[in-house]
């Protein structure tokens, strides 16, 4: 910023006193503090999404993704701008997972991130269309992972597409602890089975960062992608928003090539 932008910056509060009800930019004088919230629009828009930040975990190490931006031009050494590098695991936070993050033949074949179906991804209610239709947030007994049998115990109605499983990984705060915790829940190769073969579900969300347990993790991530039908959202951010019907949307990157992507999702009453 030249020096004269500087000054001028500096005058504009004694040349005009600041409105209060001018958003942008804030008026010169004010603490500069960012809004940063979860909920938008009065209570009908939340963010399901986990802030990206060097303690965000991966599952790549046991801690975090460490620093993820990496300064290209920096104000701080003489450039006119500030100009980063972002490097983070593909599969870091809140994110998808592309049929090609298990299959060798679907990632060759190209089944990546951009290959995803946004319809999927963007659920809401609308008569006049087919495949629209809202998302579930349904809360899992706390005291399971999701086995075949937890899946039948939740009575998810046929025709419901979209459903994020709230579990006791929200309880725990899981995604915002410093390490990596395998015993985290998450589906059983017979819970991803049974949601296959019994229900409508192309959309599955969990609050960590594989929908698949532990024990269960590659069984369970292979039945649920093999069809390539099934987009998985890991590591959302579920709590303080009440179980019940949403209208989702879900956007990843269109990284090429690339079998995983952080994703936005918002959940919009
Ligand atoms: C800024 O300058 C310092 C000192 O010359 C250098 O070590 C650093 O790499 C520079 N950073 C950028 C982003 O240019
Ligand atoms: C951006 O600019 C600020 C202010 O000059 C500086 O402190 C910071 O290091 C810069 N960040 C990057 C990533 O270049
Ligand atoms: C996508 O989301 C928007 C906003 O909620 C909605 O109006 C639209 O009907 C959705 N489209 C489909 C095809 O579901
Ligand atoms: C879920 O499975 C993991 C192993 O993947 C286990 O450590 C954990 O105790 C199980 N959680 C519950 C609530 O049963």
């Amino acid at each position: 910023m030249s020096p004269k932008l500087i000054l001028l910056m500096l005058l504009i509060p004694y040349v005009s006193s600041s409105s209060q009800d001018t958003a942008y930019p804030p008026p010169y004088g004010e603490e500069l503090i960012p809004l940063r919230r979860d909920v938008y629009s009065s209570g009908k828009i939340y963010d399901i999404t986990h802030s990206v930040s060097p303690g965000t975990l991966s599952g790549v190490s046991d801690v975090g993704i460490g620093e993820y931006l990496t300064p290209f031009r920096s104000m701080k050494n003489g450039s006119d701008y500030n100009f980063s590098i972002i490097k983070l695991p593909a599969h870091s936070g809140t994110h998808v997972d592309a049929p090609g993050h298990f299959y060798e033949n679907y990632f060759e074949a190209g089944f990546d991130v951009d290959s995803l179906d946004l319809q999927v991804l963007n659920g809401s209610r609308h008569r006049s269309y087919f495949f629209a239709s809202p998302a579930l947030l349904v809360d899992v007994p706390r005291d399971k992972n999701i086995t075949a049998e937890v899946m039948e115990s939740l009575n998810i109605p046929k025709g419901v597409r979209r459903v994020l499983f709230r579990t006791l990984n929200t309880d725990k705060q899981l995604m915002t602890q410093k390490r990596f915790d395998s015993s985290y829940v998450g589906f059983m190769k017979d819970g991803a089975q049974w949601l296959k073969d019994n229900t409508d579900i192309k959309l599955v969300g969990t609050d960590y960062l594989s929908v698949a347990a532990h024990d269960g993790l590659i069984p369970a991530h292979l039945v649920f992608l093999e069809s390539r039908e099934i987009i998985l959202v890991e590591g959302l951010k579920l709590e303080d928003v009440e179980a019940g019907l949403y209208n989702v949307h879900c956007l990843p990157l269109r990284l090429l090539g690339a079998e995983g992507s952080p994703i936005r999702c918002i959940l919009i009453k």
